[in-house]
C-alpha cells in the first residue's frame, strides 16, 4: 500500500514538474543565439555571471532585464558607455539588438538572485 502511494505521489510530482510553467519568452531563437555569440565574443562572461557562475567583477547578469523593468535602453545605454570599472563596447545595432534579445531571454529562464528566493509549499522555488 505504502509502496503504491510513493508511487502515485512520484508520478503526480514528477508530472507537476513536467508541466511547470516558466515566464514566456517573446525572442526569436535565432536572436537569442546570436546574442550569446556577441556575448561569448566580448567575454562579458569574464567579469559577469549567470546564476553565479562566472567572473566576479561585475554583477550577476541573469535578470539585468527585470532590474531595469524590461527597458533596453538604460542597459544599453550603459553597455556603450561604460564606467570606470566596466568597459564600454562599441557594438553594432544589429549586435546589440541580439545581445539585449539574449538578456532578455535570460531572464525569463528563471531567477537567480538566492535572496529573493522563496520555497513554495510543493517544493518549488521561485
Ligand atoms: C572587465 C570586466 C567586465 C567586462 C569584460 C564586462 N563588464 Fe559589464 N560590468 C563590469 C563591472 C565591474 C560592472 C559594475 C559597474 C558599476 O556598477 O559601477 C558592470 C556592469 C554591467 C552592467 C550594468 C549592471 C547593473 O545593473 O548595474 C551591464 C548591463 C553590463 N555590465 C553588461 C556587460 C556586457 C553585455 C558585457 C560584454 C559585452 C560586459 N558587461 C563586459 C565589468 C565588466
Amino acid at each position: 500500500m505504502v509502496f503504491y502511494c510513493l508511487c502515485a505521489g512520484f508520478i503526480l510530482y514528477t508530472y507537476k514538474l513536467w508541466t511547470h510553467e516558466e515566464k514566456p519568452s517573446f525572442v526569436s531563437p535565432q536572436l537569442i543565439a546570436d546574442g550569446k555569440l556577441v556575448w561569448q565574443k566580448h567575454n562579458c562572461q569574464s567579469c559577469h555571471q549567470f546564476y553565479g557562475l562566472g567572473g566576479y567583477l561585475g554583477p550577476d547578469l541573469t535578470n539585468e532585464f527585470e532590474r531595469w523593468d524590461n527597458n533596453a535602453q538604460v542597459i544599453e545605454a550603459f553597455i556603450r558607455s561604460g564606467n570606470n570599472r566596466m568597459p564600454s563596447y562599441n557594438l553594432t545595432q544589429d549586435e546589440m539588438k541580439a545581445l539585449l534579445g539574449f538578456l532578455e531571454a535570460m531572464n525569463t529562464t528563471g531567477n537567480a538572485d538566492p535572496r529573493h528566493f522563496a520555497i513554495r509549499k510543493d517544493g518549488m522555488i521561485e
